[in-house]
């Protein structure tokens, strides 16, 4: 069957086409094409206006799929899988009306799939157009980390699409506070990127002059839980207490910051695994990209058992795209999860796993 995938949640125009080869243990999945419209527009503000996205979408949809379609060669689609939260509404709508157009056009139905389901899902693709998922493989109970610009959570996976969260962000999202961090020290968003540039340049320097400490926000907290906006706070007050802020200490305020986010993310998520007895741990989300954080997860998950399998999502699939809806729609699609042509979706902007 081929699934035709619709992603716009936040500032991303994506269109995927999958052709999936069914198998009860173990289906295998070729990517026909796979295209994603980023929205430039949104670095001059230091982040995302929904009501700008949305009009972004409406402008780039249709020549996305006129793409995705051209790239494919033009497939007869069996079923539309379309992103219905969590995200920002105004901006969902957008795929959404887009695929009930379509599945009225051509009388096949639509699935509605989680955004967040779909960030643990972007680890099976590797780096070639195939791949196949195998449902034998014992990678249950599992643990996911996913780690956005709007989301922080611990996701404890007894199955596939049995989840439960077992931890969250009580603020700011890990992504949104290096966005936010990003533009206290004038970099361009997204701030994720940018500061971990500088702080990989101050991580090659010899230490030198005073170091700059940062709180570790909720750390030994008993709970699986986070905080960013302290952390956000204690960046702002240095920076206003400091004076001049050169190259040298921009650098130095990143690399402070971006071990204060991994310390806490690793930490909480290695003491998720320790109780779950997890086998496999997934971190999905823009900020999985994050190489500090890939490779603090890695010496941190050898030291407590060698036999975890570590997955990241590789780095166009770490941010938003439709090739994960495609995925995790497909699996919907087998659970039954479908709307038929007459029924009707629904954004929502919370909507939880
Ligand atoms: O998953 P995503 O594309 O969109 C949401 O669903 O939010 O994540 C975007 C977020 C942004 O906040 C961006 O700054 C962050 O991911 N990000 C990073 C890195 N690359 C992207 N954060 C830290 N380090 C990175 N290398
Ligand atoms: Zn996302």
């Amino acid at each position: 069957m081929k699934i035709l995938a619709i992603e716009t949640s936040c500032d991303d125009t994506c269109i995927s086409i999958v052709e999936i080869k069914e198998s009860k243990t173990k289906p295998s999945f070729k990517i026909l094409s796979n295209i994603v419209q980023s929205q430039d527009i949104h670095n001059q503000y230091g982040g995302v206006f929904p009501m700008m996205a949305k009009r972004e979408h409406i402008k780039n949809i249709g020549p996305v799929y006129k793409e995705a379609m051209r790239k494919a060669k033009h497939p007869k689609i069996d079923a539309i899988a379309v992103t219905v939260g969590p995200g920002l509404e105004p901006a969902l709508w957008v795929g959404i009306t887009f695929a009930e157009e379509l599945s009225k056009e051509l009388g096949i139905p639509t699935i509605p799939v989680n955004h967040m389901e779909g960030h643990i899902f972007s680890i099976f693709p590797n780096k070639t157009k195939s791949f196949v998922i195998d449902k034998k493989k014992k990678i249950f109970p599992l643990i996911s980390l996913l780690v956005s610009g709007g989301h922080t959570e611990i996701v404890l996976v007894k199955d596939f699409q049995k989840y439960k969260i077992i931890g969250s962000t009580r603020d700011d999202a890990a992504g949104e506070a290096f966005d936010k961090v990003a533009r206290m020290l004038g970099l361009p968003y997204p701030g994720g990127p940018e500061i971990s540039r500088l702080a990989k340049t101050e991580r090659e320097c010899v230490a030198s002059g005073s170091e700059v400490v940062f709180p570790r926000p909720m750390i030994h907290s008993k709970d699986y839980d986070f905080s960013f906006s302290g952390l956000k706070t204690a960046v702002l007050y240095y920076i206003r207490d400091h004076g001049l802020l050169t190259e040298k200490l921009k650098s130095k305020i990143a690399k402070e910051f971006e071990n204060a986010v991994v310390d806490v993310l690793v930490h909480k998520t290695i003491k998720a695994i320790k109780s779950s007895k997890a086998k496999t741990l997934i971190v999905g989300g823009g900020v999985s990209a994050n190489s500090h954080l890939q490779q603090t997860l890695k010496a941190k998950l050898k030291k407590v058992d060698e036999s975890i399998k570590l997955h990241f999502p590789t780095k166009n699939l770490s941010t938003d795209n439709a090739l994960m809806i495609a995925i995790a729609g497909y699996f919907q699609y087998k659970n039954k999860k479908v709307k038929s042509k007459s029924s009707k979706l629904k954004a929502c902007g919370n909507l939880a796993l």
